[in-house]
């Protein structure tokens, strides 16, 4: 198949990396949500707990390096067409939802990096920490913990409806649209 067909490879890796990354981290981050410190601890000790901290925060502000990278391959290369043409009530929410996904998953790893900063926690990412240049203040970080978890609610939203409009395309209407985004045809 012709490579107009596709967007561009980088940005292929790239959607599928950001999808597997954006997964865990929901699921991290529900779990220390709904859990908190206090319980973890109880259930897995304090040293599990401290890695499974670690780990979103390093996965959150790896996400924000990814859809960087991404926002580039994203405005720097051609964008396919689509054949056959959209309608345009797909064309609408599609673009829609695209556009407020990029747009949360980079609002989100900043809310959590402040948040966290600004609780007087530690910004980790791998064995790094990194500078809390706004302080401490409980109560933005409790407000941009309150936002962290409302992007988080309309993260899960935007991607029901990105991924039931994949399957619709790929399972029902059985056109090109899957492929556009495939790693392997
Ligand atoms: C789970 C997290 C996911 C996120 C955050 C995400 C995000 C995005 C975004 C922002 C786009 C717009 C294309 C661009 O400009 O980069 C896109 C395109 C696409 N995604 Fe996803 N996606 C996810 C998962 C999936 C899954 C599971 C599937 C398949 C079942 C899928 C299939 C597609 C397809 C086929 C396109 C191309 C649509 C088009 O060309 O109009 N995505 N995705
Ligand atoms: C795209 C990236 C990210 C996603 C999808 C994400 C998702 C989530 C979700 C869904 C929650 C649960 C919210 C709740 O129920 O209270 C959460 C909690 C949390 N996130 Fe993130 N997060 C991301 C990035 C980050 C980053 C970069 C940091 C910090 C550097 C971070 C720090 C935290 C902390 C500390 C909690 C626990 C909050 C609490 O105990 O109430 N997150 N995250």
């Amino acid at each position: 198949m012709h490579e107009l067909d596709h967007y561009i490879y980088p940005h292929r890796v790239l959607h599928w990396l950001v999808a597997l990354g954006v997964v865990l981290s929901l699921a991290s981050g529900l779990t220390l949500g709904f859990l908190g410190f206090e319980r973890l601890v109880e259930l897995i000790g304090q040293s599990v707990t401290n890695a499974l901290y670690t780990a979103h925060k390093t996965l959150g502000i790896t996400l924000l390096l990814l859809m960087t990278l991404r926002i580039i391959t994203r405005l720097a290369f051609v964008v396919p067409d689509h054949d056959p043409p959209l309608n345009a009530f797909e064309r609408i929410v599609s673009t829609s939802v695209h556009h407020l996904l990029y747009l949360a998953l980079v609002v989100m790893p900043v809310l959590g990096a402040l948040a966290t900063a600004t609780g007087g926690f530690p910004v980790q990412f791998f064995h790094w920490t990194l500078p809390n240049i706004l302080g401490k203040n409980e109560a933005l970080s409790e407000a941009l913990f309150l936002w962290h978890e409302r992007f988080g609610w309309a993260i899960i939203v935007l991607i029901t409806l990105h991924v039931s409009g994949a399957l619709y395309h790929w399972w029902i209407k059985r056109d090109n649209v899957m492929k556009r985004m495939s790693l392997f045809d």
